[in-house]
């Protein structure tokens, strides 16, 4: 056995550390769209250690202090509030909320977590985003999933924002589909028509794009919005992330994902070099 020959095993074993201890995710996610009006699953004491859960509104749209309030999609008083709709930036940058699942993990994990989601499908491609994780989207579990709160973007079974603004639920658009045009904006209630017609300029009404992800320190212009901050965002190590990371977790749970490629070449390369 040649000295380069160790060296590389000690670098596998770095990385191999590296790949077990880091909690910080990042990989291939695919994303939907969602806007039920529903108190989000990260506005409950206790989702996570954060400063507060995410704020939810009333009817009127105003913050509600009771973090124990209902859900309006169960006859409850808390419903979404209309500032956690996404806006553009610029023409290669927006900011917005999601519904997220990462593979292997429970919410605790992500709630009121902020990622950067760098689209790689057509026409997204070269655009990016910064979401806060203010909902949970369990209903599939397979795949990294980040659901894009978008107003009039999905309605679902719910009749929660017929509720919350006294409107027929189809001016929300179709179950699964949401509104069908930039026109159909106009008939949501004024405070979320601009959110509804991010969709159609900024997204350009993609469906289904896919994204790389990472987590990132979350932004003021997010925590602002959303009253939320997770006591652990100060260690967020996106350069580690940026240096092409890892999904997180264990041996056990990892999927395969454009940062784990990255890493087998790394050592593939690595073993070439001998
Ligand atoms: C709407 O939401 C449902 C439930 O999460 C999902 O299955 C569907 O793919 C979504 N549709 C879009 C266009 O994102
Ligand atoms: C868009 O805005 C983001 C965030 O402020 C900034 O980092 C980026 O450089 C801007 N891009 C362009 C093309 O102006
Ligand atoms: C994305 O950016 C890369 C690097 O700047 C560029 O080569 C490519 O043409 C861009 N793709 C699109 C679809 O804009
Ligand atoms: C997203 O793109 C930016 C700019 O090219 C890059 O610095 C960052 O590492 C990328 N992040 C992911 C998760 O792909």
């Amino acid at each position: 056995m040649t000295p380069s020959y160790l060296r590389n095993i000690l670098v596998l074993l770095d990385l191999f550390v590296v790949f077990v201890q880091s909690a910080e995710p990042s990989g291939i996610a695919w994303t939907t769209r969602f806007w039920d009006c529903c108190k989000p699953s990260c506005s409950w004491n206790g989702k996570a250690d954060f400063s507060q859960p995410v704020q939810t509104c009333n009817k009127e749209d105003n913050p509600l202090k009771d973090f124990n309030a209902g859900t309006g999609c169960n006859g409850g008083d808390a419903f979404s509030c209309s500032n956690q709709q996404p806006w553009a930036v610029n023409d290669t940058f927006s900011y917005g909320f999601a519904g997220i699942y990462i593979t292997g993990h429970v919410e605790d994990f992500w709630c009121c977590a902020c990622y950067r989601l760098n689209f790689t499908s057509d026409p997204l491609t070269n655009k990016s985003m910064i979401i806060q994780a203010s909902n949970t989207a369990y209903d599939v579990t397979t795949t990294n999933r980040f659901s894009l709160a978008i107003p009039g973007g999905n309605t679902t079974s719910y009749d929660a924002c017929a509720s919350q603004f006294g409107v027929e639920q189809s001016v929300f658009g179709q179950t699964n589909q949401g509104v069908a045009s930039r026109e159909d904006c106009d008939n949501l209630p004024e405070s979320l028509q601009a959110g509804c017609q991010w969709r159609f300029d900024w997204f350009m009404d993609a469906s289904y794009p896919s994204a790389t992800f990472e987590r990132v320190v979350c932004p003021s212009e997010l925590t602002e919005i959303t009253g939320c901050t997770r006591k652990d965002d100060s260690s967020v190590d996106s350069a580690f992330a940026k240096a092409g990371g890892i999904n997180s977790g264990s041996m056990l749970t990892f999927s395969p994902t454009a940062a784990t490629l990255t890493f087998l070449t790394l050592i593939t390369a690595g073993v070439l070099s001998a």
